[in-house]
C-alpha cells in the first residue's frame, strides 16, 4: 500500500524549491541590511512555552497545537510560531546582557492543526524578525518599513497590498477594556458560538478574532481598544503614525484588528494582499512588551513580525509567469563513444571544482536524447567525441544562440567561467 504525505503538509518539489531558494536569499539579504542576525531555535519546545507565551485561550494553543508526551511523559509541542521560541532563547542565553538591542531573524517550518485550504496548511513556513530591547516607536516604524520593503523587493506593488494598523494598549489599559468587552458580550451571550462563550470567561479579547458568521454582528458593535488607551499608548500610536507618514508608508487604521495571540501590547499590524481571498494576510506582527518578563526574563520590550512563505509564493506565482526560470545547469556534458565517456567524468569533476554547475547522462541515452536533455536543463552543451579526443580539445555549444566553438581542453578547464558568459 502506498504511504502518502500527511494532510496539510506538502512536498516542495525541485521546480518550486528554486523559487523558495531565491525568495529566502532575498529575505536574508534584506533583513541583514537592517541589522538582523539569524537565530535557529528547535522545532520542538516544551508545550508550556506556548501555553504561557501565546496564551491558553488562543485558537493556536487551544485547538491547533501539536502536543505530545516524550518517553518520560514531558509534554512537548511542535512550534506553532517562533516568537515565543526566540524570546525563550533570548532569556536562556542571556542575550540581553550586553544591553544592546537584539535583532534576530528566522526562516523555518511551523505547525498548526488548522483546516487546510488555499494559503493555509498544517506545516507551513514563516520568515520573521524580532527586535528586543527598545520601546521607541521608531523601531515599530522600522519593522513596518522592513515588511513593506520586503514585499517590494520580491516584486509586489504597493497597490496590491494594504497595511492594517491598530493599537491594543498595554497591561494598564487591559483590565478596563477587558471588562468593557465582558459586559458587552455578556449581554449578547446567546448570539455567540460555543467557543466564544468559553472565550467570554477566559479572555473576551479573543472573541474579536472569531471567524464564525454567527458572532459577527455582536463583534461589529463591540467596544474598541482605541477608546481605552492610556496617555502613553495614545502617544506611542500618534508618534508611529507620524513616522509612517514621514516614510511615505500608507496604512489603514483598523480598530477591529486584534490578532489571535495574547502577547501583543500597543502596536499590531498586518500586511494583506488584495488578491489572496480569505487567507489574505501575507504577514503580521506587533509589539510584545511583556513577553520577556512573562517567560521569566528581565522586563524587556519587543517588536516583530512573521510572514508566511507559502502565501508569498502564491501571490508571486500569480504575478510571475511560471516558465521564466533559467536552466539549472551551466553545462551538460555529451560524450560520444566509450573512451570519451570515461574522460568525461574527470572533466565534469574539474568543472565542478571551478564552480560550474555541470552534469552528465547516467541513463545510457542516445546522442539525440542527450541533446534534448541539455536543451532543457543547461545553457551550454560540451561535446567530447573522437575528434576532440584526438586533438585534446572540447566543443562548447551555446544552446540559446546555437553558436559552437572548439577549445583546447586545458585552456577551457583552467578558467571555464570565462567561456560561459
Ligand atoms: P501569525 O499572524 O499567527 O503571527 O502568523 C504570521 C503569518 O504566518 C500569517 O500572516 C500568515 O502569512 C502565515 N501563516 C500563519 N498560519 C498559517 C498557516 N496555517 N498556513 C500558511 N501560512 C500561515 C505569528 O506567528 C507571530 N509570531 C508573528 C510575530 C512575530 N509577531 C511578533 N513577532
Amino acid at each position: 500500500m502506498r504511504v502518502e504525505s500527511v494532510r496539510g503538509m506538502r512536498d516542495i518539489l525541485p521546480e518550486e524549491a528554486r523559487l523558495w531558494q531565491a525568495l529566502e536569499a532575498e529575505i536574508r539579504s534584506l533583513v541583514e541590511l537592517y541589522g538582523y542576525r539569524e537565530i535557529r531555535p528547535p522545532l520542538v519546545e516544551l508545550a508550556e512555552l506556548f501555553s504561557r507565551g501565546v496564551g491558553e485561550a488562543t485558537d493556536i494553543v487551544h485547538k491547533e497545537m501539536y502536543v505530545f508526551p516524550d518517553k518520560k511523559g514531558q509534554m512537548l509541542a511542535l512550534r506553532p510560531e517562533a516568537t515565543a521560541s526566540v524570546v525563550r532563547a533570548y532569556i536562556e542565553h542571556g542575550l540581553y546582557a550586553k544591553g544592546d538591542l537584539a535583532k534576530l531573524y528566522y526562516i523555518g517550518p511551523m505547525f498548526r492543526y488548522e483546516k487546510p485550504q488555499k494559503g493555509r496548511q498544517r506545516q507551513f513556513h514563516q520568515y520573521g524578525v524580532e527586535a528586543l530591547g527598545s520601546l521607541d516607536p521608531a523601531l515599530d516604524a522600522e519593522v513596518i518599513d522592513l515588511a513593506w520593503h520586503l514585499m517590494e523587493r520580491v516584486g509586489l506593488s504597493r497597490e496590491a497590498l494594504v497595511l492594517r494598523l491598530n493599537s491594543i494598549g498595554c497591561r494598564e489599559d487591559r483590565p478596563a477594556y477587558r471588562e468593557a468587552l465582558r459586559s458587552y458580550f455578556s449581554a449578547r451571550k446567546d448570539e455567540l458560538c460555543s467557543d466564544c462563550q468559553r472565550r467570554l470567561e477566559e479572555n473576551p479579547l479573543r472573541i474579536l478574532d472569531c471567524k464564525e458568521p454567527q458572532c459577527q454582528s455582536a463583534i461589529a458593535g463591540a467596544p474598541q481598544s482605541l477608546d481605552y488607551l492610556c496617555e502613553g499608548c495614545r502617544k506611542h500610536l500618534e508618534e508611529l503614525r507620524g513616522m509612517l507618514g514621514d516614510l511615505g508608508l500608507a496604512y489603514e487604521l483598523d480598530p477591529r484588528l486584534v490578532r489571535g495571540i495574547d502577547y501583543y501590547t500597543r502596536t499590531v499590524f498586518e500586511l494583506c494582499s488584495r488578491e489572496l481571498g480569505a487567507q489574505d494576510a501575507l504577514l503580521g506582527g506587533g509589539r510584545y512588551d511583556d513577553l520577556v518578563e512573562l517567560l521569566g526574563g528581565p522586563p524587556t520590550p519587543g517588536v516583530g513580525f512573521a510572514g508566511g512563505m507559502e502565501r508569498l509564493v502564491l501571490v508571486l506565482s500569480q504575478h510571475r509567469p511560471a516558465n521564466t526560470a533559467s536552466p539549472a545547469l551551466d553545462v551538460y556534458v555529451i560524450p560520444i563513444g566509450e573512451e570519451a565517456r570515461k574522460r568525461a567524468l574527470a572533466i565534469l569533476a574539474q568543472m565542478r571544482r571551478k564552480g560550474v554547475a555541470a552534469d552528465l547522462d547516467y541513463m545510457g541515452r542516445s546522442l539525440r536524447k542527450m541533446m534534448s536533455v541539455a536543451a532543457r536543463q543547461a545553457r551550454y552543451a560540451l561535446f567530447l567525441g573522437p575528434d576532440e579526443l584526438a586533438q585534446d580539445r572540447l566543443t562548447l555549444k551555446n544552446l540559446a544562440s546555437g553558436e559552437s566553438r572548439t577549445l583546447p581542453r586545458s585552456e577551457f578547464l583552467a578558467h571555464p567561467q570565462r567561456f560561459l558568459s
